[in-house]
């Protein structure tokens, strides 16, 4: 039985390799090493901060939004959505063969641990990198699957990955760069990509003051991968929601709209309505391949 391949991990200091490395002695956490000398230890909840210098200016997710996500998520509402991503990596994995997978934007790690579980079935030699910028989200991501590496990281610059070595690519309702993602995907690489579609919480948006979603054309998604992806499949994920008051705050508190709703506020309303029994989540993954490579 082959040995999961190492974390094909890149110093985003020097670009030379980065190595685990645990260190001896009582209560020394693990770190990164490369060959020059740069370290990044483990943080306290599990992964390891590669924020380098100037970052993009966001605002990122409070830890308010991190719960109120991981509540909704763990409590099983999407699963049909995290089952039918795990079956668009399942496609492209091989038993008893290596195989790495890299989940950009992991958040709290809620759709690579359904996948991770789901590889592991056909073959232990699995290696999984998630990478986000939201230090609470890592915190959550790391206890969730500690068998992957979670990095802190943007995703706007140079990811800390090496070329070609990463066999799938996950991207759920998280920033995309096209050019990166191509860069450490391996030759028979795919991007799979989930966006909400036309519609998505719509009746859950009219009355929390989500912001609705636009029709997220197929076009415009391909567009902002091109040159570097061509779509090569779709799949659709509808789901229907029957949703007590606190998980249609979670679910409004989420999104980006978390950044400026308030909670009590949205209570206090949201005390006031009948508890919906009929949001529809309407989902869209997108299995790209790299342009310019034979189907
Ligand atoms: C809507 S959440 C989705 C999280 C997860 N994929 C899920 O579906 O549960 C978007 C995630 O992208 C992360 N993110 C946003 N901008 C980022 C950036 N520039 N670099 C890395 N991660 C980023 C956020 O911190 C957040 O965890
Ligand atoms: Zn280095």
């Amino acid at each position: 039985m082959p040995s999961s391949p190492p974390p094909p991990l890149r110093c985003p200091l020097c670009g030379g390799q980065l190595a685990l490395r645990s260190l001896a002695g009582e209560g020394a956490r693990p770190a990164l090493r490369c060959g020059a000398g740069h370290s990044f230890d483990a943080a306290r909840q599990g992964y390891y901060n590669l924020l380098v210098g100037k970052g993009t200016v966001f605002e990122a997710d409070s830890a308010d939004m991190v719960a109120a996500r991981f509540d909704f998520l763990e409590a099983g509402h999407y699963r049909p959505l995290a089952d039918a991503v795990s079956d668009a990596v399942l496609a492209r994995v091989q038993a008893g063969k290596p195989f790495t997978v890299l989940d950009s934007g992991t958040g709290t790690g809620h759709y690579l641990r359904v996948v991770l579980d789901d590889v592991k079935r056909v073959t232990d030699a699995c290696t999984a990198v998630a990478l986000d910028i939201s230090k609470f989200a890592l915190r959550r991501a790391a206890r969730r699957n500690p068998e992957a590496i979670s990095l802190a990281c943007d995703v706007w610059q140079e990811l800390p990955v090496a070329d070609d070595a990463v066999d799938v690519v996950t991207v759920i309702f998280a920033p995309r760069n096209a050019a990166e993602f191509a860069r450490v995907l391996n030759h028979d690489g795919r991007l799979v990509v989930v966006t909400p579609r036309a519609g998505h919480l719509a009746s859950l948006a009219s009355l929390t003051g989500m912001l609705s979603i636009e029709d997220q054309k197929d076009a415009r998604l391909a567009e902002s991968l091109a040159p570097y992806f061509l779509p090569e499949a779709t799949r659709d994920v509808d789901i229907r929601l029957a949703l007590t008051r606190d998980e249609m705050a979670d679910l409004a508190f989420m999104g980006p709209a978390g950044h400026h709703l308030d909670r009590g506020a949205l209570a206090a309303k949201l005390d006031t309505l009948e508890p919906l029994d009929e949001v529809e989540a309407l989902f869209r993954i997108t299995v790209f391949r790299p342009a310019g490579r034979p189907a």
